[in-house]
């Protein structure tokens, strides 16, 4: 064995070493500095490297783990009646004030003060509200509410939210109202008198597995803030699994996001109007199904209004399920890698005519044959005239139109003349920006051939002499 061979075989053991040791001790949660620092000291010492992996978990508790557990608030221990029977309100709303006036430690944004993971616990109880579980002060985080259910009683104030994460009395010293606040494993009920969760200019709040229904306004409502994450989720106005008898009356938006950088991954709308509302920018959704309400009675999977500058929204992964994508003056939107089943389509809305930095790709259709167009243009307020950097591309359909913005032909072609028209596929009137051709010449023939001219994206081709010949022809309306 050479040198270099030998001391491959030294890295090989000591990156095994390392990997092991990584498996092993991944559940002592060693941050991942403290485990650089650990085994670059002991790197010539692995006799101490091997003694400091065996510290005890203490050495690596945090101050709050050394002091008492975090709080946890029963709602039964408040005299809230879990049956759902009589109305809870008042114990609700002494439970949530204590848990915000509880101990704290430390901050977590400026002026958020640290709440330690204290838990309002639910306990699995179903409890009846007439007002809104409103945070009274502001600057507080690191809060979880779980685990049961919240339902608005018949005299809730109608219009508000069960559980809203806006503070009734504001501090403008404050950037931000909340932070780090996880609602988690709730059923909430709005009974037809508003809305589910409304979370306002705050930062990082967590919805995990909820079932949100009967929201006459907003399932959930993110305005202002960032980085709510909206996760493994149902939302539905009406309890339903598809075919319902009156999906034409359903209303309200199931997800309304009025604010930038949120989250939506994994999550379900089985009944709603509009199923995800979005006006702020850089959000993603992932992982969406909506059968909110069919395009037919009026209904819209995911609405992405005119952005004040930029769209930057990310759609992937999705599902629209004979409902579709409505995006007014695209501004760096990207839908890929999505489904469309019943004839859902994507419609881009003109509203000033601004289409720029679009990425439509690798998504598929299907429908029912009546000649409905995968994507679309909603011209009522004019013509897209600011048309840049807009690619789509890629898709496939069953039982629809492509439509596209490249478009591949290839014709089998005999004489001196010849036009193509690539309206059927191209999206865009009147607007080839790129264009490659070949002629293939049958026989010993060596004509010349010329690009005459593309307007109304048709292309004509003319030759000096009639030929018989095969012509390849890309047009791109994109770049
Ligand atoms: C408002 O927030 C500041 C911290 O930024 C805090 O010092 C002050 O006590 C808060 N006011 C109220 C009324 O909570
Ligand atoms: C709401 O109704 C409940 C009974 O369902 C009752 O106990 C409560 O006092 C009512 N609240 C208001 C504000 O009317
Ligand atoms: C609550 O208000 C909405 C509109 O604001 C209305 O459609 C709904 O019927 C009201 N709910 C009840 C129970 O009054
Ligand atoms: C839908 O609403 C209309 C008008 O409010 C009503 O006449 C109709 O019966 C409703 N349809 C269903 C299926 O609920
Ligand atoms: C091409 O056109 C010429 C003249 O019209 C005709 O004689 C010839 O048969 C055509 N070739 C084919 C393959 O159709
Ligand atoms: C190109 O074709 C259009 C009709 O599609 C015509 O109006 C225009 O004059 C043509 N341009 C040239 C240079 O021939």
């Amino acid at each position: 064995m050479d040198a270099a061979g030998g001391a491959m075989v030294l890295f090989v053991a000591v990156a095994m070493a390392s990997f092991i040791i990584i498996h092993v001790y991944g559940d002592t949660l060693l941050a991942m500095d403290q485990y650089f620092l650990v085994q670059h000291d002991t790197h010539h010492q692995p006799k101490a490297f091997k003694a400091s992996l065996y510290r005890p978990n203490s050495m690596f508790a945090s101050p709050m783990q050394a002091t008492s557990p975090p709080p946890v608030y029963h709602l039964t221990s408040y005299g809230a009646d879990p049956t759902g029977k009589t109305d809870s309100t008042e114990a609700l709303v002494k439970a949530l004030s204590d848990a915000l006036d509880g101990p704290t430690n430390g901050f977590l944004m400026e002026g958020i003060l640290n709440l330690g993971g204290a838990k309002i616990e639910l306990d699995g109880g179903n409890y009846l509200i007439s007002r809104p579980l409103q945070f009274s002060v502001a600057g507080r985080g690191n809060l979880v509410i779980q685990g049961g259910t919240i339902k608005s009683s018949d005299n809730f104030s109608n219009g508000t939210y069960l559980i809203d994460l806006s503070p009734s009395s504001v501090n403008n010293s404050l950037k931000y109202n909340y932070e780090f606040v996880t609602l988690r494993d709730l059923l909430l009920d709005s009974n037809f008198r508003g809305g589910g969760i409304r979370v306002v200019n705050s930062l990082r709040i967590s919805i995990d597995n909820c079932y949100i229904t009967h929201f006459t306004t907003n399932g959930i409502l993110v305005q202002g803030g960032h980085e709510t994450y909206i996760r493994n989720s149902f939302l539905g106005q009406h309890i339903t699994a598809g075919g319902d008898a009156g999906e034409r009356n359903f209303s309200g938006t199931a997800i309304n996001l009025m604010g930038n950088d949120n989250a939506v991954t994994d999550v379900v709308i089985f009944s709603a109007e509009i199923g995800i509302m979005i006006s702020g920018e850089a959000n993603t959704l992932s992982g969406v199904h909506c059968y909110n309400k069919a395009t037919g009675y009026g209904g819209t999977g995911i609405y992405l209004k005119v952005p004040s500058g930029l769209t930057q929204t990310r759609i992937v992964n999705c599902y629209l399920d004979y409902t579709g994508i409505v995006v007014e003056d695209p501004v760096q939107v990207h839908i890929s890698s999505s489904f469309f089943l019943g004839d859902a389509y994507i419609r881009l809305k003109s509203v000033k005519g601004v289409a720029i930095g679009v990425n439509i790709v690798d998504n598929m259709f299907s429908g029912s044959n009546k000649g409905v167009n995968n994507v679309q243009l909603d011209k009522e307020n004019g013509a897209f005239t600011k048309i840049d950097q807009v690619v789509i591309d890629r898709n496939n359909v069953n039982g629809m139109n492509l439509k596209a913005t490249v478009a591949r032909r290839s014709v089998q072609v005999n004489g001196s003349s010849w036009l193509v028209d690539f309206n059927s596929v191209l999206l865009f009137p009147n607007l080839i920006k790129q264009l490659h051709y070949t002629l293939e010449a049958n026989g010993n023939s060596f004509p010349k051939h010329v690009l005459r001219n593309v307007s109304n994206n048709q292309v004509l081709i003319e030759s000096d002499v009639p030929v018989e010949a095969n012509i390849y022809i890309t047009s791109d309306q994109g770049s």
